[in-house]
């Protein structure tokens, strides 16, 4: 191959490669469509996590964990990356221009940053109401959308030194099962409280296959009807 095509070769993987690298984008976008599963989840735990960040709020639990309940957290880096959602990713929180779609533990958290999987969504959604046509749940996977959620969870919950996860590094998380037996956290029971993730609803089953989320069945076996909205 000649030099220049060569470089125009290796241009394309570049551009490739940063196309397929998903950004954070908010939970706005998600909750446009899935609007019973926002409302849902601004009355959890999660949501209102960075408001547990300022002064005076959770002051007993503070002081416990030895942090000062005075002190603003709301901009400390120590903190934020487990109470926001995309802290120093591409598109995630930034708390020097907190954008109210990321503070809190939102959608992006689990299923990982959206920008790709969510043209997919559209797109398979369109197709499904025009003429009842599912699509592969694969390409979900291939556009970066999580469907094990595990791992994701324990790197906030079970992220302190001498935690039982491998991956545990700093900046920890002060409020640990040492301190307190009710920060402990259990995966299979935690992942089933609606009140911390956000009640689940009935889906149409647009996307089919593998991988299938574990608990999909379980929960839809006992969903809600859904409340959709229109894409803003
Ligand atoms: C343009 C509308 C739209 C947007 C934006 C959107 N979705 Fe979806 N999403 C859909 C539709 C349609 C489905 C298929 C639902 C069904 O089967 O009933 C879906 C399915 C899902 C599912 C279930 C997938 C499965 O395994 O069956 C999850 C989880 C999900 N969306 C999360 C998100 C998240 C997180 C975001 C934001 C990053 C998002 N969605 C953005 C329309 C959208
Ligand atoms: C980005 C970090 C982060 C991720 C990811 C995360 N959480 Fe949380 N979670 C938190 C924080 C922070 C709180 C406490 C919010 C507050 O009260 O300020 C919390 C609270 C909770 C609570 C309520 C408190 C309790 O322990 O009973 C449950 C349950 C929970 N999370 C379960 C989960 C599960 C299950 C997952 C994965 C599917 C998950 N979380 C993912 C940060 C996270
Ligand atoms: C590694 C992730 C992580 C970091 C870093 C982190 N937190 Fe959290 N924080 C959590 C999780 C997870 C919970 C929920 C614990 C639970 O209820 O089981 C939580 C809960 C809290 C709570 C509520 C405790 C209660 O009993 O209601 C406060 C307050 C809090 N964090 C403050 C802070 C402050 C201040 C910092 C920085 C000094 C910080 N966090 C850093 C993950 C983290």
């Amino acid at each position: 191959m000649k030099l220049p095509v060569l470089l125009a070769v290796a241009l394309l993987l570049a551009a490739a490669t940063v196309a397929a690298a998903p950004n954070f984008e908010g939970r706005k976008k998600c909750g446009s469509c899935h609007r019973s599963q926002l409302e849902s989840w601004e009355r959890t735990a999660h949501a209102k996590a960075m408001d547990s960040l300022a002064p005076k709020a959770k002051a007993e639990a503070k002081r416990k964990a030895k942090l000062d309940p005075n002190k603003d957290y709301r901009q400390d880096a120590d903190c934020v990356g487990c109470h926001s959602t995309g802290f120093r990713h591409e598109g995630g929180f930034d708390p020097t221009a907190p954008s109210k779609y990321l503070t809190g533990v939102g959608c992006e958290n689990c299923p990982g940053p959206g920008s790709e999987y969510r043209l997919s969504h559209r797109k398979a959604g369109q197709a499904f109401e025009k003429k009842q046509q599912t699509a592969p749940r694969q390409q979900l996977a291939e556009a970066g959308q999580e469907f094990q959620f595990e791992e994701r969870c324990a790197a906030c919950h079970l992220n302190y030194e001498g935690s039982p996860w491998k991956g545990a590094k700093k900046p920890y998380t002060p409020f640990t099962p040492k301190l307190d037996k009710k920060y402990g956290f259990d995966y299979a029971k935690a992942v089933r409280n609606d009140k911390a993730m956000h009640e689940h609803f009935k889906l149409e089953n647009v996307f089919t296959g593998p991988p299938v989320p574990p608990f999909r069945e379980e929960f839809q076996s006992k969903a809600k009807p859904a409340v959709k909205g229109k894409e803003e």
